[in-house]
């Protein structure tokens, strides 16, 4: 069984250190950083990076893609799902399930813009929970900063204070982390908040989905197809540089495929 995971960048590995931990597959990590942040992009270039990253897990035997980034999620999951080669596991379903159980009622959602802006999380809790209140926030300035490896420091700080305050304000009990990057910054998040909040990423809910499909379709765990390739479509050098300190450890090498008709970086 190989599984590929894909997301705009280095965000998704908050879901491939979930799903790996599963050791029931060989995985292949897409970071499409060519076209990082997604968090801006149209859902029409968004469907394009599926289908192309899509052909490139098929042309690498992958049998499941994980879209492990919110905006994708939010923006053409719908879309592609039935009419993807394979099964298509994102976020939004996963995150739910890690909400529900956890929130009494004042949800923050700090999200990209595409995410905020598509209402799908505030549409869906609405629908689960009409009583609750849901207060979003789109963070536009934090992707940048997490693929530059800051995850700490004055500019982080000022900058996740400037979109986590008007959340505090609404007296929010759970901030959900509704970007696969967020994770990254829990301890700084934590700092500013003070204890109380609770926190919630998606990622656990998420391995726990693939987890449940892999036994129905009797991929059991087999160790000897653990491990995982990773690439890029752009900059793989500072991939594995900037991955090394927010993972604090290690990854293989990383190779770059360019996109058919894209320009190479
Ligand atoms: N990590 C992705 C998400 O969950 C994409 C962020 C971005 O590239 O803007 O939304």
């Amino acid at each position: 069984m190989i599984i590929g995971i894909y997301d705009s960048g280095l965000g998704g590995l908050t879901v491939w250190r979930e799903i790996r931990q599963l050791r029931a597959a060989k995985l292949i990590y897409f970071g499409d950083t060519l076209h990082m942040p997604y968090g801006e992009k149209t859902p029409g270039q968004l469907q394009d990076y599926f289908w192309k990253i899509t052909e490139f897990f098929q042309s690498k035997g992958t049998q499941a893609v994980v879209v492990a980034c919110n905006t994708s999620s939010a923006l053409v999951l719908p879309e592609v799902k039935t009419a993807a080669p394979l099964p298509v596991f994102g976020v939004i379903d996963a995150a739910l399930e890690a909400i529900l159980p956890v929130s009494r009622g004042r949800v923050g959602l700090l999200a990209t813009k595409g995410t905020v802006e598509s209402g799908v999380y505030q549409q869906a809790l609405q629908k689960r929970k009409p009583s609750w209140r849901v207060f979003a926030q789109s963070a536009p300035r934090l992707v940048p900063l997490i693929e530059a490896g800051k995850i700490s420091g004055p500019e982080v700080e000022a900058a996740l204070r400037e979109y986590l305050e008007p959340l505090l304000a609404q007296e929010i009990d759970t901030l959900f982390l509704g970007c696969t990057h967020y994770p990254f910054l829990k301890e700084l998040i934590e700092k500013i908040s003070g204890p109380g909040l609770k926190i919630v990423n998606p990622a656990k809910s998420l391995a726990l989905e693939v987890s449940n499909w892999l036994q129905k379709t009797g991929a059991g765990p087999k160790p000897q197809e653990a491990g995982t390739e990773f690439w890029v479509s752009a900059d793989p050098q500072n991939f594995r540089k900037v991955a090394r300190d927010l993972l604090r450890e290690d990854i293989p090498q990383v190779g770059f495929y360019q996109f058919p008709g894209e320009v190479k970086k």
